[in-house]
């Protein structure tokens, strides 16, 4: 998100969010759609200083526009769920979601058998699940968790809490599960 986005822009975004993503639940309009429109609202991991990313969006307009600012190396226009992406086996030293994981309608546990298959040995995968998410995804995702390291594909180094919006007037925090990919 950019940085000058207010809390009442964001209370707003937040609602059309969520209405279209339960709607979509339901069989209504994909995400992707609805992100096209808010392409260049953001693009942080670069300002970061991290210089080898690819991104993956549904999104091709947030694509587009990240490829604009020269952001990442690959643009991957795609969903991640249960089927596997064109992305090759052992290809990220780490795989990073944030605020997608949980949200209605965008990203849920049924992409951990993919997001492990793309990541390294030894590599993390790390996503932010927000405290507006967690009462409905909690004892799911733990549940899905701990079974992928009960068969030995990872392993939870911790969760660690981080702040999940920048903005004074909504101090929300999201619980970040950080994951380490066994030997395959
Ligand atoms: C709330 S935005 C968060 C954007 C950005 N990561 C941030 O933290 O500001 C959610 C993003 O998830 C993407 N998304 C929705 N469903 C998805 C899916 N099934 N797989 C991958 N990305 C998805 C949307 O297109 C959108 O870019």
């Amino acid at each position: 998100m950019k940085m000058e986005t207010t809390g009442k822009e964001l209370v707003d975004l937040r609602k059309a969010t969520y209405d279209h993503g339960f709607a979509a639940e339901k069989g209504g309009d994909p995400m992707s759609g609805f992100y096209n429109l808010w392409a260049g609202k953001y693009d942080q991991l670069k300002n970061l200083g991290y210089i080898c990313i690819d991104a993956l969006d549904p999104s091709q307009d947030s694509l587009d526009k990240s490829k604009e600012l020269q952001s990442c190396n690959e643009y991957i226009c795609d969903t991640l769920d249960e089927h596997q992406t064109k992305i090759p086996d052992n290809q990220y030293d780490a795989v990073v979601m944030c605020g997608a994981f949980g949200v209605p309608g965008h990203v849920t546990d049924a992409c951990f058998p993919e997001l492990i298959r793309i990541t390294k040995p030894g590599g993390y995968i790390m996503f932010t699940f927000s405290e507006s998410v967690i009462n409905r995804w909690n004892s799911q995702t733990e549940a899905a968790i701990g079974a992928l390291s009960r068969q030995g594909r990872w392993e939870l180094v911790e969760y660690r809490w981080v702040q999940y919006l920048v903005s004074e007037a909504l101090k929300e925090k999201a619980k970040v599960p950080v994951l380490r990919i066994l030997p395959k």
